[in-house]
């Protein structure tokens, strides 16, 4: 979300803009690491332009993806973080052709994270969470409710549809059994890092909890928590990579 990324710049030193297919791409460092940022868009096509991009004209090494999601599982509550250990398509269905939810032509339905840059974004994660008055402050917590944010990691699904009704959010529940949350870029952007064969994470904020109230303080939301979020656990995860 562009606050995520407004609080990102306003750490970067030195970034150049590169506008590319009506994006902008911030190239520069954030705690000395080389990095380029770039918000995906929303959507499952223009996130995976977003990362063809990234991987194309700016040959970058690894995607890490930060943002919001509604919480799908029992207890993935509002302002907990999911960190994805694999990502699906739940609108994704060429049935009878192939099986629900498998990318026709890849014999996959499920896109495996990076391991090791998924453990370290649940470290830290884990760290930053203990204290939530310190990240976002105590207006925030008190607001949003955060009293003891939790981190999850496990299966993140992705969709071209804001899931903003209890019955969506049961049925994903009831065909998903494992999924922890929603959202609407992830997958998309897993698979095209399969492709090229790159490194990919996820780690995303809970904002909601994908049903009836789903849009009440999203904005609110995005700008006092997730912005802080994004910035506290991609800063603490580029601070504990080797120097390069
Ligand atoms: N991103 C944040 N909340 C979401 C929801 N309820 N559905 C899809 N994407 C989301």
């Amino acid at each position: 979300m562009h606050e995520e990324l407004k609080a990102l710049l306003a750490q970067m030193p030195d970034e150049q803009r590169v506008r590319i297919a009506g994006r902008d791409f911030w190239v520069g460092h954030l705690h000395g690491q080389p990095v380029v940022a770039v918000l995906s868009r929303i959507g499952k096509v223009a996130a995976a332009v977003t990362a063809t991009m990234l991987l194309e004209r700016f040959a970058v090494r690894g995607i890490v993806f930060s943002g919001v999601a509604g919480g799908l599982a029992p207890g993935v509550n509002v302002g907990d973080v999911v960190v994805a250990t694999e990502l699906l398509q739940h609108d994704m269905d060429a049935s009878p052709l192939f099986p629900k939810y498998e990318v026709p032509l890849m014999g996959l339905s499920r896109f495996a994270t990076d391991a090791a840059i998924s453990d370290s974004l649940v470290a830290v994660a884990e760290e930053a969470l203990r204290d939530p008055v310190a990240l976002v402050g105590q207006g925030a917590v008190d607001e949003f409710g955060l009293r003891s944010p939790k981190v999850h990691r496990g299966l993140l699904v992705s969709g071209d549809r804001f899931v903003s009704t209890a019955a969506e959010s049961d049925a994903l529940r009831r065909q998903l059994p494992d999924a922890l949350a929603v959202e609407m870029e992830g997958a998309a952007v897993a698979q095209v890092c399969h492709d090229y064969g790159v490194p990919f994470a996820a780690m995303r904020t809970i904002s909601d909890r994908a049903d009836d109230e789903a849009h009440g303080d999203f904005a609110r939301f995005v700008a006092e928590v997730a912005s802080r979020y994004s910035l506290a656990l991609v800063g603490a995860w580029l601070a504990r990579q080797p120097a390069t």
